[in-house]
């Protein structure tokens, strides 16, 4: 289907927005694995269970899929200025992406943002803002004004360039299963960018001939923030905002996802997929069991997708033969102190083997 070498997303240069190849803003972003999750898809009963690893990214989130072509598009405009607002990921990449441009970035996020990503946007040089305030809306009201005000590249998801990089999830999958198409790819939701933007390119290989159906698509959300959820099950055309509460999934706690929210629930609706919201607990069961049984530390947004796979298949909803493809979409040292340890874990032993004895009859995971 495509034989090029290049195995970033820009392989699929022609089915991007963007004029020349000169404008081109890489870190080599795409390509990422796609692993048949054997001892996970066993645990949940899902034998053709895959997990399409979008931790290892360059900025370690999916969204250097969107800002590798959002900020080519920012070069070849002659921006000079990028910003966005953010929960984290989006903040760190477009910072990266900035760099690798060669243009400067802003990045506005509200305060409590885990500390490991303000510290990565910031040694990819952005100006970071942390506000005091609700990201959905007072900080949201802050960035429109600002970009306004300062002239900057806006790279929220409402701008259309962006997303277009997300359709590469839908090439890639084509080609890494080798045509096969995948009864359910499970998406961690906030925006809805991701799910629109596959079906979209999924439509685009449709039209080309080049497969025969396309995937179900399920928005998986955090109970605290599943405003797709509630207005997919009230068959609504529309979002209706919320104001989310905190959750672990922190990356994807939006509670109104106005740009794409109505274009992810008609790409659901479209393909005969599905929205499901789970709660804290469940995500972090999801984080382990990815660890443990699969060996990928992935954040608890992006768990989301397992543990939606896991609801679905224990409703019946998912079949035990299904081939399912959840999308693991930000990496776990995003958001380390997601995962409780005891500090007596960590405390130093003495370096005798009797110490050592001691200290491993002392491990759960051990025993
Ligand atoms: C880790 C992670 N997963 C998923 C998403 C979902 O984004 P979208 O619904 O816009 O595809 C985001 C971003 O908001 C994210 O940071």
């Amino acid at each position: 289907m495509c034989a090029s070498k290049d195995h970033s997303i820009w392989r699929w240069f022609d089915f991007f927005p963007v004029v020349d190849r000169s404008s081109i803003v890489s870190l080599g972003e795409g390509s990422t694995p796609l692993i048949h999750a054997d001892r996970l898809g066993e645990k949940l009963g899902i034998k053709n269970l895959y997990l399409k690893n979008d931790t290892v990214l360059p900025t370690g989130s999916l969204k250097d899929r969107s800002n590798s072509v959002g900020i080519s598009v920012a070069r070849e405009l002659g921006f000079t200025t990028a910003a966005v607002m953010s929960t984290g990921n989006a903040a760190a990449s477009v910072a990266a992406y900035s760099a690798a441009a060669g243009i400067k970035s802003v990045v506005m996020v509200p305060a409590g943002t885990a500390l490991s990503k303000i510290i990565q946007a910031r040694a990819y040089g952005a100006t970071v803002v942390v506000i005091d305030g609700n990201f959905d809306y007072e900080v949201a009201k802050l960035y429109k004004a600002a970009v306004e005000e300062f002239g900057w590249y806006d790279c929220l998801s409402s701008n259309p360039y962006r997303d277009e990089g997300k359709k590469s999830y839908a090439y890639e999958m084509v080609d890494q299963l080798d045509g096969r198409i995948p009864d359910w790819v499970i998406h961690p939701t906030a925006g809805g960018t991701g799910i629109y933007a596959m079906w979209k390119g999924y439509q685009e290989f449709l039209s080309l001939g080049w497969i025969e159906r396309a995937p179900k698509l399920v928005a998986a959300q955090s109970e605290a923030a599943a405003p797709i959820v509630a207005a997919f099950e009230k068959r609504l055309a529309d979002i209706e905002p919320i104001v989310a509460r905190e959750t672990v999934a922190e990356s994807i706690q939006v509670g109104n996802p106005v740009s794409l929210g109505w274009r992810a629930l008609a790409a659901i609706r479209e393909s005969g997929g599905t929205a499901a919201a789970v709660s804290d607990e469940e995500i972090l069961e999801a984080e382990g069991l990815i660890g443990r049984l699969v060996g990928i530390f992935a954040e608890p947004a992006a768990a989301v997708s397992v543990a939606v796979a896991k609801k679905l298949r224990d409703a019946g909803v998912i079949r035990p033969e299904d081939l399912v493809v959840c999308n693991l979409t930000g990496h776990g040292l995003k958001q380390p102190e997601a995962i409780h340890l005891s500090h007596k874990e960590f405390m130093p032993i003495a370096p005798t083997l009797d110490a050592l004895r001691e200290c491993m009859k002392a491990r759960p995971e051990w025993n």
